[in-house]
């Protein structure tokens, strides 16, 4: 066959068939708004741009090195310190094409075939994915809502195997919003003790996004043994706004990083250039600048909230980051719309809702959850507003 067979294995984005979907109705004309996205709709601070046309202009715009320019990375290095009290140098850290590629290349260079990956679910749709492009097996531990989503530590015990080879931590949660308390980080901390083989990759990509402030807040803070089997993921998409950048960076021991630097110099060569001397600038951004963005989402996220709690069987969870809410919507399975039309599941909750109301929503099972539906408040309080009021009018057509 033409085709690899890991590809054949690879499922294609559920998330992909509602923009799709959303892209063919905004070229018909429809006023679409987006509850989909997970990017913010703010754009990068004033001097984050300005030293990118500034870099442009001065022609630095060369290859960088295959790890990242040193400036950042020691950027990087000085960040970890202060912000997280952890030390890495600079030959501890990569940068890459964002966190997904940092991802890529720590599980492309480690996986063997078989190898099995503890993924939590609802999850981030690429871990799976991406770990079975690799030739690994992804191994799904459910987490539930009346946990608020947190880690079931008795179930993470007995989905260890010989084969576990990595452990994936994500919090702040994409699509919960969770954020994990001292105390399961501090009991994960405890098993992985007594399993000195298993990895951890700890993406904190949605790290400035958290509202609950934790501390410590880390699985290397909380057990520093573990920091030689640990894979920190950071990035600038989400906290700084600057997605479509794609710059992220990794911190880890140094033979994982060296392995990762040979795939990286092997596929992208490096991250892009502007982005890095930018990012820079990005990490030397004072607290207030956070502080700003943590007010106006903690100020969505109360809309939004409050606009859900009015639509009948609508039940949602208690996000502490990041910027989505995660509700069930079981209610309203097996029920029908008007035209008879039934509700069998979230693929057609969120296909009718977009077809009829004009607003996107993610279904939950692209998470590997499903009757539930994502939806982001990265949008202005005006069009949650809107996009809820329309949801309601849907979700009480449905009998
Ligand atoms: C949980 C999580 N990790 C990693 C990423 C990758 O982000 P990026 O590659 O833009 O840095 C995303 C993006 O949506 C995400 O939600």
């Amino acid at each position: 066959m033409f085709f690899s067979y890991k590809i054949k294995d690879v499922t294609p984005s559920k998330t992909s068939m509602i923009s799709d979907l959303a892209s063919k109705l905004k070229r018909e004309g429809k006023e679409i708004i987006s509850m989909a996205a997970g990017e913010l709709d703010l754009s990068p601070e004033k001097n984050i741009k300005s030293k990118a046309i500034e870099v442009i202009k001065n022609g630095n715009t060369k290859y960088a090195p295959v790890s990242g320019l040193e400036e950042l990375k020691e950027a990087i290095s000085r960040k970890l310190m202060d912000e997280n009290s952890l030390s890495y140098p600079t030959d501890h850290i990569i940068v890459s094409n964002g966190g997904k590629q940092v991802i890529y290349n720590a599980l492309v260079s480690t996986i063997n075939p078989g190898d099995e990956v503890i993924i939590i679910s609802p999850y981030w749709v690429s871990y799976p994915e991406m770990v079975k492009l690799c030739g690994g097996v992804p191994k799904i531990l459910k987490s539930d809502r009346e946990s608020n989503y947190q880690i079931n530590v008795e179930k993470l015990k007995k989905i260890i195997s010989k084969k576990t080879k990595w452990l994936i931590i994500n919090s702040p949660n994409n699509p919960t919003g969770t954020v994990y308390s001292p105390e399961t980080l501090r009991k994960i901390a405890e098993i992985l003790t007594e399993h000195s083989k298993i990895w951890v990759l700890s993406d904190e990509i949605y790290e400035k996004l958290n509202f609950i402030h934790h501390s410590p807040r880390n699985i290397v803070n909380i057990q520093k043994a573990l920091k030689k089997r640990v894979l920190l993921v950071n990035g600038f998409s989400k906290s700084y706004c600057m997605t479509g950048w794609r710059l992220g960076y990794g911190a880890g021991p140094k033979r994982l990083i060296r392995s990762m630097l040979k795939v990286q110099s092997q596929s992208t060569s490096a991250a892009n250039t502007i982005a890095q001397f930018a990012g820079v600038d990005a990490l030397e951004l004072s607290d207030s600048s956070f502080s700003d963005l943590l007010t106006i989402l903690k100020r969505r996220q109360k809309i939004m909230l409050k606009e859900i709690q009015k639509i009948n069987g609508l039940l949602t969870n208690r996000p502490e980051g990041a910027f989505y809410i995660f509700p069930s919507i079981n209610f309203f399975i097996g029920k029908k719309l008007m035209d008879g039309t039934v509700i069998k599941d979230d693929l057609v909750f969120c296909k009718e809702l977009l077809k009829r109301k004009n607003i996107a929503v993610v279904p939950g099972s692209s998470f590997g959850e499903k009757n539930c539906i994502r939806l982001s408040y990265a949008l202005k309080a005006k069009d949650i507003i809107l996009a809820c009021n329309k949801m309601k009018e849907f979700c009480d057509s449905i009998e």
